[in-house]
């Protein structure tokens, strides 16, 4: 088939090189001139495995281009995979969809179906159909179809190319057909249903994982008070299959773009129906608080961070990839440039976009050594394989005093008991060996 994808993201691009990969024509529509230009050499503007290398496997399927006009003009299917970010009311802002739906309109020169696969509240599929209709040549004919996406950042070739399931949302059957057909190669079970409950489907799906991982992260604070272990406590849930045993991990709650976001989206459509949808509301109250968490331990030991030289590993909002979106980092490291403490910090791949940020005053190193050399407190926000690996004597080696700060559970309780240090996690005891060394 013959297929444009609107945006070069992480769901465009990762979409088209992955319909590449099964053998349909892509062209991969984006405004930015810069990013075209590094896709047009092989190159993606993304980290994310494996995209580099079906990029290249696949470049005489793939064309990259701005001119819209002419990549939309004559596709059998046109994928608007653009973001949808939140505003400042927390419902979703749809202005590039509607955009790139216009410039659709304004292209077209036969009859085609364009896909939604930006995540974007129920109902929205019908204004997008009603658009295009309007504004397209009269004689032309445009179905709608809502196809969410469920990859996550670092594993989004995966997830694609197996996914969990597809889920297709069509308003008459030969848009369906149309769609199964164009995923026949890939290896997952297919839904077809009507476009409002795709839309829906995507929304439940990602709040429930948040909801899943608040419901943890208050069960965590919990075994904190009691006593109780929540490493333990999860991996006895986790047996049960009704529960299951992923997105069961404690931490410093959930970041990137989509939980954030997508959480706050359906809180927001739920207020405009007069309703307040309690558990998603106390899902995202949880988090914010979560996020806040490593700070307000450091808070017990010093009333203010001044002088001190904090030691942070990890930046991203999650392994794997380089994105801040949304991160804990975010909201602690202004804490401890405000007091004025000497930052330090070290993450294999997010140090560059976090330079971006601006934030402040802050030392980028080049090892954990190096970041952990001469420190009073480590801070631990992104469970990278090089932090959970690490030779955990290095903290008292290379520290002033350590005081570790862990958000991600990155360490067997039983190995930091040997080492002297005051070592904290999420929903497990407090180790206070400090004097011990
Ligand atoms: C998520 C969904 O997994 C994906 O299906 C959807 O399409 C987009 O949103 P992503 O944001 O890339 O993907 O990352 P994910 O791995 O789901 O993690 C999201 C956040 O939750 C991270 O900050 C992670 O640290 C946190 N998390 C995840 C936990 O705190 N505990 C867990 O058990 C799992």
């Amino acid at each position: 088939m013959k297929i444009a994808v609107a945006g070069t993201g992480y769901v465009g691009l990762v979409t088209g090189v992955c319909l590449a990969e099964h053998g349909h024509l892509v062209t991969c529509v984006d405004v930015d001139e810069a990013k075209v230009a590094l896709m047009q050499q092989g190159v993606s503007p993304i980290y994310e495995e494996g995209l580099s290398e079906l990029m290249n496997k696949n470049r005489d399927r793939l064309t990259y281009t701005t001119d819209y006009k002419a990549a939309y003009a004559d596709k059998d299917v046109i994928i608007i995979g653009v973001g949808t970010p939140e505003k400042k009311d927390g419902s979703a802002n749809l202005s590039y969809v509607y955009a790139v739906a216009e410039q659709i309109a304004h292209s077209v020169t036969r009859d085609c179906v364009v896909v939604v696969k930006s995540t974007v509240p129920i109902g929205t599929n019908d204004k997008v159909e009603a658009l295009l209709n309007a504004k397209s040549d009269p004689s032309i004919h445009i179905h709608v179809a809502s196809n969410p996406e469920f990859l996550a950042q670092g594993t989004a070739v995966r997830d694609t190319l197996h996914a969990s399931r597809i889920v297709i949302g069509v308003e008459e059957p030969e848009t369906g057909e149309l769609l199964k057909a164009m995923y026949q190669e890939f290896d997952a079970p297919i839904l077809v249903t009507n476009r409002k409950s795709a839309e829906m489907i995507k929304y439940a799906s990602n709040d429930f994982l948040a909801l899943k991982i608040s419901y943890v992260n208050e069960i965590a604070l919990l075994c904190e008070l009691v006593g109780a272990d929540i490493d333990d406590v999860t991996r006895g849930m986790g047996y049960d299959s009704r529960i299951g045993n992923k997105f069961l991990q404690a931490g410093i709650g959930y970041g990137g773009s989509c939980f954030p976001k997508d959480t706050k989206a359906l809180h927001w459509l739920a207020n405009f129906h007069d309703y307040e949808i309690k558990t998603i509301k106390a899902a995202i109250e949880v988090n914010e608080n979560q996020k806040l968490k490593p700070i307000k331990i450091a808070r017990k030991y010093f009333d203010s961070l001044e002088g001190l030289t904090i030691a942070v590993l990890g930046l991203t909002f999650k392994p794997g990839t380089d994105d801040l979106r949304e991160a804990p980092s975010l909201v602690n490291i202004p804490i401890m440039l405000d007091d004025g403490a000497h930052v330090k910090a070290w993450d294999p791949v997010g140090m560059e976009n976090f330079k971006k940020r601006a934030l402040g005053d802050i030392t980028y190193c080049d090892s954990i050594e190096s970041t952990l050399d001469g420190a009073d407190v480590c801070f631990i926000f992104t469970e990278w394989p090089e932090i959970k690996n690490l030779d955990v004597s290095l903290f008292s080696k290379e520290m002033r005093q350590a005081i570790i700060i862990d958000g991600r559970n990155c360490y067997a309780l039983a190995r930091m008991e040997q080492e002297p240090v005051i070592y904290h996690s999420i929903g497990r005891r407090t180790i206070f060996n400090l004097n011990r060394g």
